[in-house]
């Protein structure tokens, strides 16, 4: 019989590490106040945060329109925002919504990205993309196509 006491001891030490960790973040870490600059289309808000918070939470608290599906639980891949200060490195969580050129172009999912640092972002404009091909009519379903965020 297969004893899975030793699983259950190393199970319960690696959760009761996990809660120190998420509460030591919690309580002791503060980042102080944190300047993000958000560019969208030719507006650009400027807003300061707590540190500490998504940048997806950052942005709906300071009413700059995102979309977001999963409410920020890092499912849907729809919070994409381009990063070009602050930010850090993208987490394997994020990976998997992004394809090699997205990567390159700083890409991340806002829900996923820390407010450690003053940021600065831009939202991609997806609308407006999709409607310039449709009013040019440059969409030609029997062709692959590609699409290039500004
Ligand atoms: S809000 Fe769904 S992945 Fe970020």
């Amino acid at each position: 019989m297969i004893n899975f006491m030793p699983v259950l001891v190393m199970n319960g030490i690696l959760f009761v590490i996990t809660i120190l960790l998420v509460i030591a973040d919690r309580l002791l870490i503060t980042y102080g106040k944190c300047r993000v600059t958000v560019r969208q289309d030719d507006k650009v808000d400027e807003f300061v945060v707590d540190g500490g918070n998504t940048l997806l939470n950052a942005l709906i608290e300071n009413h700059v329109e995102i979309s977001s599906s999963c409410g920020g639980k890092g499912s849907c891949g729809y919070c994409k925002i381009r990063v070009t200060k602050g930010g850090g490195q993208i987490l394997p969580t994020e990976e998997i919504f992004m394809s090699t050129r997205e990567k390159r172009e700083n890409m991340r999912l806002a829900c996923q990205v820390k407010v450690k640092e003053d940021m600065e972002a831009a939202i991609p404009d997806f609308l407006s993309v999709v409607r310039e091909i449709v009013v040019q009519k440059k969409f030609d379903p029997k062709k692959r196509w590609k699409v290039t965020i500004r």
